[in-house]
């Protein structure tokens, strides 16, 4: 078995659910900055990149450089890469792009290192093509964020790592809006969340179906498809029903479907016993969502009847909470479906699951609702 090993850099939207996204998907990795990690794995896992959410990008045959408070020039960082040329840069046409993450290295400017470095690889049989090169390099500067939009238990130092851009990236998630399918409702969930959701659910490995016991217009649906997973998908609402079916046509995802009108407590009824199943879904929940326990009742049942069905699967879902959660650590007192957080673990654990992960995602000022991971509680 061949194995690679790469680095990825993370979109900025969500850093540690890149984290954990890239954790899912790949296994154990080295995390090198909020927004960049390191992981040696097969080409088989490696291939899952390319159905991620919040992975930007990926290089290969990297090198890097930790920046402790001391200056560096950008002649410097040149000559670090055009060494590294030598042997990593293979013949043909080359171009150098720099980008930064978060606040950059010190003063160091993106240009300069692009026309610095580049001047200093380039050769007769390296020639710089700038519109269509053999090989992109790309050099990272990465800083701490200063100012994050949400908590993040990890801090960055600087680095600069470069490497040559992997193809592995190519088709990783690009926001497709939801409004051009043939049914949508308000309540469609954003795509990158949906597509975060399943990917997160690879996290012991690849699930042998998705469920979705409260499916709506289908948007996980539409996502466990396009990543070729079979899908079985049910509402209570026979609108819903309907209009996840007409959107399963229009997506002519890769994988098999069906859709159920039923209630999310039955599903194991629905679709009988099947092994590692990963139920991904987004629960109904009252108006005041996290302050009320409005759709609790509903959300415990769909865990027991989860359970029944897939003694040995995952859950992976997306609970209201109060908008503290974005600016700390989750504490136990954290108001979640109206109860606090830890009361509401309990409970979770009396369904047979438990909380493996969990973080905030912003809905908007006075909304946040947590990314919940769980495994069998035994
Ligand atoms: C937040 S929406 C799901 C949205 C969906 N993820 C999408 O992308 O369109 C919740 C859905 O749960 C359904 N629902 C409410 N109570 C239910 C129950 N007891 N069993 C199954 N579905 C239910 C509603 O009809 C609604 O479509």
């Amino acid at each position: 078995m061949q194995v690679r090993s790469l680095a990825i850099l993370g979109s900025g939207w969500h850093p540690p659910l890149f984290r954990e996204e890239a954790r899912a998907l790949l296994g154990p990795i080295e995390v090198l900055h909020q927004r960049m990690a390191f992981f040696t794995q097969s080409n088989e896992v490696i291939d899952r990149i390319s159905g991620a959410s919040l992975i930007d990008e990926a290089l290969s045959s990297t090198s890097r450089l930790w920046v402790y408070n001391q200056k560096i020039t950008p002649d410097e960082v040149a000559s670090h890469v055009a060494e590294w040329s030598q042997s990593f840069l293979p013949e043909g046409t080359f171009s150098i792009r720099a980008r930064r993450l978060g606040s950059g290295v010190g003063s160091l400017s993106r240009r300069e290192i692009e026309t610095m470095t580049g001047a200093k690889i380039f050769s007769e049989t390296k020639p710089v093509n700038l519109e269509n090169p053999d090989h992109e390099v790309v050099v990272v500067l990465a800083g701490p964020d200063n100012s994050p939009s949400q908590w993040d238990e990890r801090e960055s130092g600087e680095l600069i790592l470069w490497g040559l851009r992997d193809p592995a990236s190519i088709g990783t998630y690009s926001g497709l809006s939801p409004t051009e399918r043939p049914f949508f409702k308000p309540v469609t969930l954003d795509p990158r969340l949906a597509r975060l959701l399943v990917c997160l659910s690879f996290s012991r490995g690849k699930p042998s179906v998705i469920v979705d016991p409260f499916c709506g217009t289908g948007g996980i649906a539409i996502e466990a498809s396009n990543l070729g997973l079979q899908v079985l998908a049910s509402d209570l609402d026979s609108r819903m029903v309907e209009g996840t079916r007409t959107n399963m046509e229009w997506v002519s995802g890769k994988s098999e479907y069906s859709v159920k009108r039923g209630p999310a407590s039955q599903v194991h009824e629905m679709w009988g016993s099947i092994p590692g199943c990963s139920f991904v879904f987004d629960p109904p929940y009252g108006r005041n969502a996290w302050a009320s326990e409005d759709g609790l009742d509903l959300l415990l049942g769909a865990l027991v009847s989860a359970r029944a069905m897939s003694p040995d699967g995952t859950v992976c879902t997306m609970l209201p909470s109060s908008p503290e959660a974005l600016h700390g650590p989750i504490s136990d007192s954290l108001r979640v479906m109206g109860m606090g957080w830890g009361p509401l673990k309990e409970r979770i654990i009396e369904t047979g699951w438990k909380v493996s992960v969990c973080s905030p995602v912003r809905v908007h000022k006075s909304l946040s609702r947590l990314v919940v991971l769980c495994h069998p509680a035994d």
